[in-house]
């Protein structure tokens, strides 16, 4: 039986939050930070096990930024489930779930803008202006607040992993990033909680995004330019998949890889596309 279940602390006011971890610290504990948005799904569950693994303690975040989000629509849109997060949380037995309003998170609006060049320059920087200058600011601020040894992202969101690693980096921040692998539905089909709005029908055909990236990682052909025409042509045929972009990048810099006599040290194939007026995004690292 877990000791700590039932157990964990809902905090919202940012000096109780400080203080419990201070405390933690000053007993040696190590601190695993699981930040989210809420609305959670087995992808979240899995990293906050992976954290479980790893460290003594556990903080999960529940907010969902304002300052990521383009579209005001967008962000009035965005599910909030707050009571079955916590008690999803409270069965795992994480220590800590911090959940502040937005009025006590941004006690004023940020006026700093971040840009992380090449890293966000492309892909789901360039179809969503703002958005990663807004993750940036809001994981900065989490960062300081929690001070965790270790903290936790989804490989499905392979662009904000970089521009997190690049924060980190650039401001020196003393955590390590643990990227971990995206989990999926039977189907193959990238856990998202957007997937909540298609139909059956819909994600029979959203697991073909998968596929697509699988044929792309198999493609004989030493140009990436020819997997990335292959794919899209296997999707175009299906019919009802309105795709927005499919590339092959370098998964540090996110630049585009083009030139097969230079492949990158690590690179994956991204695509994001529309099904059903949805938009996911997906991608596979090889
Ligand atoms: O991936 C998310 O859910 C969000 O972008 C994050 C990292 C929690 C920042 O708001």
């Amino acid at each position: 039986l877990n000791p700590k279940l039932n157990t964990v602390e809902i905090v919202i006011q940012k000096d109780f939050l400080k203080d419990r971890v201070s405390q933690w610290k000053k007993a040696g504990e190590t601190i695993g930070f699981v930040p989210t948005m809420g609305a959670l799904h087995e992808g979240h569950l899995d990293l906050v096990r992976r954290a479980q693994a790893d460290c003594n303690r556990i903080v999960v975040s529940i907010f969902v930024n304002p300052l990521q989000f383009n579209n005001a629509g967008d962000l009035a849109k965005y599910p909030r489930h707050l009571e079955s997060d916590q008690q999803l949380l409270r069965g795992l037995g994480v220590d800590l779930v911090y959940a502040p309003s937005t009025e006590d998170f941004y006690t004023f609006h940020p006026k700093l803008n971040l840009d992380f060049g090449s890293v966000s320059a492309g892909l789901e920087g360039q179809m969503r202006p703002g958005h990663f200058s807004g993750v940036g600011i809001v994981v900065a601020r989490l960062f300081h607040l929690v001070n965790p040894d270790r903290a936790y992202f989804g490989a499905k969101d392979l662009q904000q992993v970089a521009v997190i690693r690049t924060l980190v980096r650039d401001l020196d921040f003393p955590v390590k990033i643990i990227r971990c692998p995206t989990v999926r539905g039977s189907g193959g089909l990238a856990l998202s909680s957007r997937n909540a709005r298609l139909s059956p029908e819909g994600i029979v055909l959203a697991e073909n995004l998968f596929k697509a990236l699988q044929l792309a990682a198999a493609d004989p052909s030493p140009d990436p330019s020819e997997s990335i025409r292959n794919s899209i042509g296997f999707l175009t045929n299906l019919g009802g998949i309105d795709i927005e972009y499919m590339h092959w990048v370098n998964t540090e810099t996110m630049e585009i890889w083009e030139n097969p006599a230079a492949p990158p040290p690590e690179k994956a194939v991204c695509i994001a596309a529309w099904v059903e007026g949805v938009r996911l995004i997906d991608n596979l690292i090889c």
